[in-house]
């Protein structure tokens, strides 16, 4: 279902995360032709400034996701529907102001119908006032309102419920949308489709095949000047509890009935209860120290200069279903690392029998950035008449095998998920509840609630993480190819 008659309200509009993501995401959709007729997108934050200088910062966040012949046009076009408020997140007469300018907006449509999207992209401190301030002076019942949240949600178990339960005294399950911009990604849509269309993909996938399964987030860059946001959260909660976690249910999940979101839904949460909580003897814990001329993670100003903070983690867990029990998953998240990459790892047991018996593994590899691909690695003979076996791949490449589409961003995904009310991509409460199950006693024992709290191990920036990592995986029955 497609509403016409549509206004997005970015709340945050002035911060990092519209900036980056939301005006960008916006505009790619426009320009693509993917925004309903009629829409307009209002900015509201608390910035003080007019239209003039609200559109120059627009333009300025989206000129570079722009490259056709065209763009001067659009984004005049883009700059006609969009405005901005300026207002405060606790106050009722700001959000009447909101809401008058909304009501003028909608005045100019043809029929009564009005839909609002509001997309909060806030820091959590404000996401509760600010559901209350909408709900207040922003709600219609002229058509549908529907509610975009962006992580962090909570802490732990306990504050993840009751910001859930704050929320919905707002806005009902049906009109929330929670974002794991995550399950945006290309590769991560395409998992489902993966397993579930493919029989040669899909047999073997499990216990019986497969020896352990590594999901890998790397990244080449510290906590430059996010340090007060991410001493706070640590790497676990940035990533592994969300991103990762994600991956890991589409990845471990049993064959939904439908492709409907409630069914891909409970069908992701019955695989999270499976995982019991995070042992500390599985887990290992890294910070980074100043190398090649960059500064440690202590270093960075806003710091504090004894943190005890994880940047890197390596934690394995274990899915207790039939499929999958016994399996090894490993997390493995970090910042300040030798590169960007992102990737599921499945490693299958080795040959049981007979001639081949130190040959190399097979691997499935699905890479989810950079430059999407899924390849297998297999043992071939070589050709010739005097041959051997070995390791070779056959290869999907994004690039390669779909050289002319356009991968979209993320959140150009989702935002039109919202848009037409599909919520396979957003993260239902009972699917968040389970995973912050999954994490929680670990987090409290990082941050010394239950006892003295871990010191973690240094690792240098622009490394491949700590060097207790290559032992961590081994343990789990990692084997790496012998070099050639
Ligand atoms: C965010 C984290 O959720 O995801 C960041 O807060 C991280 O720390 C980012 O850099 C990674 O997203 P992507 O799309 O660049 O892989």
């Amino acid at each position: 279902e497609f509403r016409e008659n549509t206004v997005i309200v970015v709340l945050g509009a002035s911060g990092d995360l519209a900036k980056k993501k939301t005006f960008p995401a916006l505009f790619g959709l426009y320009r693509q032709g993917f925004l309903p007729n009629g829409v307009h997108i209002v900015g509201y934050a608390r910035t003080k400034m007019d239209e003039t200088e609200f559109h120059k910062r627009v333009v300025s966040h989206i000129s570079n996701s722009a490259d056709d012949q065209d763009l001067t046009s659009k984004v005049e076009e883009f700059k006609a529907l969009s405005t901005y408020v300026a207002g405060d997140y606790e106050d009722d007469k700001a959000f009447q102001l909101l809401n008058t300018r909304l009501e003028e907006i909608e005045s100019k449509y043809g029929s009564k119908e009005r839909n609002r999207l509001f997309y909060m992209a806030l820091p959590p401190s404000v996401f509760l006032p600010v559901a209350k301030g909408l709900k207040k002076n922003c709600y219609t019942t002229e058509g549908v309102v529907r509610v975009i949240v962006e992580k962090p949600f909570g802490k732990d178990t306990d504050s993840c419920r009751e910001l859930v339960k704050g929320l919905k005294e707002q806005f009902s399950e049906e009109e929330t949308f929670r974002i794991d911009h995550y399950l945006g990604k290309e590769m991560v849509k395409n998992m489902l489709v993966s397993r579930f269309a493919n029989v040669a993909l899909s047999t073997g996938f499990d216990k019986n095949s497969i020896s352990n399964v590594q999901i890998t987030f790397k990244e080449p860059f510290g906590t430059e000047g996010r340090g007060g946001y991410f001493d706070e959260f640590g790497i676990i909660r940035d990533v592994c509890q969300n991103h990762l976690i994600q991956v890991l249910s589409i990845l471990t999940m049993e064959r939904p009935v439908s492709f409907s979101a409630e069914d891909i839904r409970d069908e992701k949460v019955k695989v999270l209860r499976s995982i019991p909580p995070v042992e500390r003897a599985d887990t290992l814990l890294g910070q980074y120290v100043s190398a090649n001329g960059k500064p440690g993670y202590l270093e960075d100003d806003t710091v504090p200069k004894n943190s005890k903070c994880p940047t890197f983690a390596a934690l394995t867990l274990w899915v207790n279903t039939p499929r999958w029990e016994g399996v090894p998953f490993i997390l493995k998240a970090g910042k300040a690392l030798n590169e960007a990459k992102v990737e599921v790892r499945i490693q299958y047991k080795d040959v049981t029998q007979g001639i081949f018996k130190d040959i190399a593994r097979n691997e499935l590899v699905m890479r989810i950035q950079p430059s999407e691909a899924i390849y297998l690695k297999f043992n071939a003979k070589t050709p010739g008449l005097y041959s051997r076996a070995i390791p070779v791949e056959m290869d999907l490449t994004y690039k390669r095998r779909f050289a002319d589409s356009k991968i979209p961003e993320a959140y150009e995904a989702l935002i039109l998920d919202a848009l037409h009310g599909d919520k396979s991509n957003f993260v239902r409460d009972d699917e968040l509840e389970a995973a912050w199950k999954i994490f929680t006693p670990i987090l409290h024992w990082i941050e010394g609630k239950s006892g003295q709290a871990p010191r973690p191990v240094p690792y240098p920036y622009g490394s491949r993480g700590p060097k207790e990592l290559e032992a961590f995986i081994t343990k789990y029955g990692y084997k790496r190819a012998n070099a050639e």
